[in-house]
């Protein structure tokens, strides 16, 4: 997925997002841009920072969407957060370091997920051969006779024995014949009381590494334990994995990998900007979130649990809509930080239509299939798919513009009858335009009652 260029990017959204090119086309070149700067010299890379995007546009066109189709689509560090999760430092609530820390929090358990998957194979045979070695343990030569020729010898030919009987016996493992039987594997014994007053204290500044470094303290107790094989297998192969896995390189790759690929879509933005300024003194709460983030967006060092993480090439994707506060409202060094606006369009009924039924996973897409698991062929007919769009037009100008989130609404209502039958009735189902307005007239004609219930 690394070499993806950016009209292939913008290809791979259109499989989900209709229309917006304008703001497919910015998040594909900023994302481009990341594998480029990483290409350059060493000097010059540092001095690129990345072009960080405000998506405006009303509520319910793709915003959103579009971030999470790009995080599937690039192979990097991606974490989406609300602008509105933060409070200000010094106040209670999360500070906006935090979600340098989620960041990494997730990259490293991706990466070790990802170091896990590579030495599998090696774990998995360690775990079998210390389930057969304790089914049935490799002879040793007896302690108390002499250890001569002759008691090597018999060792040798009992051990010739076994190997051969362990070999069926690993066949029947690998079967799955053995799973429920029971035997005894010694385990780490991980009741420690006093790491959990720590992490229960909801000091995420505190926890930073402490119970990391406790736990390596503490002596590790074992404990004999009797378990099914299938448990065994599951406690042992975690265990050989840890020990196969380099951590540090692990936590090396992860770290640079947020730093030079991460990117953060902070959706909400001006949810943290107030019209202040403008209608009378400053909203200093929300002022605040934003000098908070400011640092974090020009390049900082924050402080994880994995060690520090330099925010410079983090790339910033923000969303909101903008109706009331303005870019412009922001505090003027954050504006500066974000040089690339893209505004997304309203939805027309043209729009609708195609999210209705193009995208990969649309919507008429998922009832048929939905129903189709009960023998139930729902067939839209064109008709009824015109006639939801046009439905979804006429209630988003006449009540509130929720952009495409009203075709949820409306169809959940069109299918409602069917989806409730039971048992259903199975073989061909017709919706045309006359039972879609059927089912829909009474609710468009009182715009309160479709306030209520689309
Ligand atoms: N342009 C679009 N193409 C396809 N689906 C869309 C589009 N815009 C919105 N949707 C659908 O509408 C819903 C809300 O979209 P979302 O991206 O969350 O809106 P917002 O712009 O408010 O973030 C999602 O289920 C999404 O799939
Ligand atoms: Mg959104």
């Amino acid at each position: 997925m690394q070499d993806l260029s950016p009209k292939q990017i913008v290809k791979e959204l259109d499989k989900y997002i209709i229309g917006q090119d304008k703001a497919k086309k910015a998040v594909s070149i900023a994302l481009r841009n990341r594998i480029r700067r990483q290409r350059l010299a060493e000097e010059l890379r540092e001095e690129v920072s990345p072009k960080n995007i405000i998506m405006i546009g009303p509520t319910g066109v793709g915003k959103t969407e579009i971030a999470r189709r790009l995080s599937n689509l690039a192979d990097v560090p991606f974490l989406k957060i609300e602008a509105t999760k933060f409070t200000e430092v010094g106040y209670v609530g999360r500070d906006v370091e935090s979600m340098v820390r989620d960041l990494t929090n997730m990259t490293v358990n991706l990466v070790k997920q990802e170091a896990m998957k590579k030495i599998e194979k090696e774990a998995m045979d360690l775990t079998e051969d210390k389930i057969l070695d304790i089914l049935l343990p490799m002879p040793k030569p007896k302690r108390a006779k002499k250890v001569d020729a002759a008691e090597w010898d018999r060792v040798g030919q009992e051990a010739e024995k076994i190997l051969s009987s362990r070999e069926k016996l690993l066949e029947k493992l690998r079967q799955g014949k053995l799973e429920n039987r029971m035997i005894e594997i010694d385990v780490k014994d991980t009741s420690a009381p006093m790491l959990e007053i720590f992490a229960g204290s909801g000091m995420e500044g505190l926890d930073m590494g402490l119970s990391d470094a406790l736990s390596t303290m503490l002596p590790q107790k074992l404990k004999k334990r009797k378990v099914t094989i299938a448990e065994a297998r599951r406690i042992l192969i975690s265990e050989e994995s840890q020990k196969l896995i380099d951590m540090e390189e692990v936590l090396k790759d992860a770290i640079s990998r947020i730093e030079n690929q991460g990117i953060i879509f902070l959706d909400e933005l001006d949810k943290v900007v107030s019209i202040g300024a403008r209608s009378g003194g400053p909203d200093v709460s929300r002022e605040g979130v934003q000098r908070d983030l400011l640092p974090i967006v020009e390049g900082t060092v924050v402080n994880t649990r994995y060690g520090p993480v330099k925010t410079n090439h983090i790339l910033f994707i923000a969303a909101g809509t903008f109706h009331d506060a303005k870019p412009s409202d922001m505090i003027p060094e954050l504006q500066g930080r974000f040089p690339i606006r893209v505004e997304l369009s309203s939805l027309t009924k043209d729009d609708f239509i195609q999210i209705l039924t193009e995208p990969q996973n649309a919507i008429i897409k998922q009832y048929v299939a939905l129903l189709g698991t009960e023998e139930v062929d729902l067939r839209f007919q064109e008709d009824a798919i015109h006639e939801i769009a046009s439905i979804a037009s006429t209630v988003n100008d006449s009540t509130e513009n929720i952009g495409a989130r009203r075709l949820h609404t409306i169809i959940e209502k069109v299918v409602e009858d069917i989806s409730f039958e039971t048992p259903p009735r199975k073989g061909v189902v017709v919706i045309d335009a006359e039972y879609v307005q059927s089912r829909l007239k009474d609710i468009i004609k009182n715009e309160d009652l479709s306030r209520y219930i689309l």
